[in-house]
């Protein structure tokens, strides 16, 4: 196993009507700017509830946060926090908002470039002000970690970022807020929240055998839980697994100790942030051709994850790498989700450009050894359609 140290601060509060503690989590001196996306909140119930909890505070709002939050819309909301002396930042929705209020609470006192907060890694800033939030889309996880990912409006870019200063303090997870969700949002979710798993799973052995065990356990329950909220999406229980399934795939824990990936996501952003896919589009699409590309160097824990998640025993190494990769494929499909960029319209005379971007964001190295280049990177593309 890896050194490591591991702090994260993030008080959880999870389950049904938990909305209504929210004042206790916020002093009464607080001035709050509530954040939220295009609306969802309101059609479904969250933002009377929110509201009514904090009757005895004193609220400001910034809405409209649009999916892969983009910089310079967030930018508007500083004159507000200064205008009305906001020291309080509260996100209402998913990964979008929470990131979004993320990059607000770093930049509202930010002396810099506030670019710089997303294209230096870790942020540089010696402040933040301070973050709660209620999670409405289980998948990001951005509710218990300090990471961001921030989009540039009409460029290339969509980045991602973090810094110690941005865990929120509490998280509110009330599965009953994601009975709303569209399919399309629920299987996003289950396979962004696979993908973090695999990031931070599939590489090499280390001996970490309670991070692999844990690891496996979250594949385990997405597995058997998916099929439950797509035939009842008010599956009460289903929901409240998958809410916090995907809040452990991306919270440290089974982060910590091993070796890390991240490439499926590094390369998926610049087809995210060209294409339009969303971001559980385009990483169920990279992650079956990088897997199949780095099946050398990852041998011993796709061999591991086919015995223990698909109980793939039988036949050689590579049939069962194979078998391994397309029951993943086949269980992606099951929840209506695309595994081929060509589904999309996208054809293989549009990889050049997407390797252009991951160069001009100096993204040419990596993966867990960082022997991703930009010829592999073109390779992996390529076995995307
Ligand atoms: O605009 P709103 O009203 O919020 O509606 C959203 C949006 O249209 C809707 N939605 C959310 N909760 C709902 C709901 N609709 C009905 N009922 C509900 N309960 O769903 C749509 C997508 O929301 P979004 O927040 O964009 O989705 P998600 O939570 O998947 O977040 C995606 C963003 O997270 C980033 C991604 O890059 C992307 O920008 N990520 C952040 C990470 C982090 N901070 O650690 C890591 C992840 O890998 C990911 O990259
Ligand atoms: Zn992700």
């Amino acid at each position: 196993m890896l050194n490591f140290t591991l702090q994260n601060p993030t008080k959880i509060i999870f389950g049904k009507n938990q909305i209504k503690n929210l004042a206790k989590e916020i002093p009464a001196n607080k001035r709050i700017l509530l954040t939220y996306g295009g609306g969802s909140i309101k059609s479904n119930g969250v933002y009377n509830k929110v509201i009514k909890a904090l009757k005895n505070h004193v609220v400001f709002e910034f809405g409209g946060i649009a999916p892969n939050p983009k910089f310079e819309q967030l930018l508007a909301a500083i004159p507000i926090i200064k205008k009305n002396k906001i020291d309080f930042l509260l996100a209402v929705g998913g990964g979008s908002v929470i990131d979004g209020t993320k990059f607000i609470a770093a930049a509202a006192n930010y002396k810099g470039d506030p670019w710089k907060i997303v294209t230096q890694d870790p942020s540089p800033i010696e402040h933040a002000l301070p973050i709660g939030c209620v999670l409405t889309l289980p998948a990001a996880a951005s509710e218990m970690n300090c990471g961001i990912v921030i989009s540039k409006t009409n460029s290339p870019d969509k980045i991602s970022s973090g810094n110690d200063l941005l865990y929120p303090q509490f998280a509110i997870l009330d599965p009953t807020t994601t009975f709303s969700l569209p399919p399309r949002q629920t299987t996003n979710g289950i396979v962004d929240t696979f993908i973090h798993v695999t990031e931070q799973y599939l590489t090499y052995p280390v001996g970490a055998h309670l991070q692999d065990r844990l690891a496996e356990s979250i594949l385990l329950t997405l597995i058997e839980e998916a099929p439950r909220v797509l035939s009842d999406p008010k599956d009460y229980n289903a929901r409240a697994n998958l809410m916090w399934s995907a809040t452990w795939g991306l919270n440290d824990f089974i982060g910590v100790g091993v070796p890390n990936d991240w490439a499926t996501h590094m390369l998926s952003h610049e087809i995210t942030s060209r294409f339009g896919l969303d971001h559980g589009q385009a990483i169920a699409i990279v992650v079956l051709s990088l897997l199949s590309l780095k099946r050398k160097q990852k041998k011993e824990k796709i061999l591991q994850y086919a015995k223990r998640i698909w109980n793939i025993t039988q036949g050689s190494d590579n049939e069962k790498i194979d078998e391994a990769i397309t029951k993943t494929k086949n269980f992606f499909e099951s929840l209506g989700i695309k595994t081929k960029l060509s589904c999309y319209g996208i054809t293989k005379n549009q990889v050049p450009a997407l390797i252009k971007q991951l160069k001009s964001h100096k993204l040419t190295a990596l993966g867990e050894h960082g022997d991703i280049d930009l010829k592999q990177s073109e390779k992996i593309y390529r076995g995307c359609f």
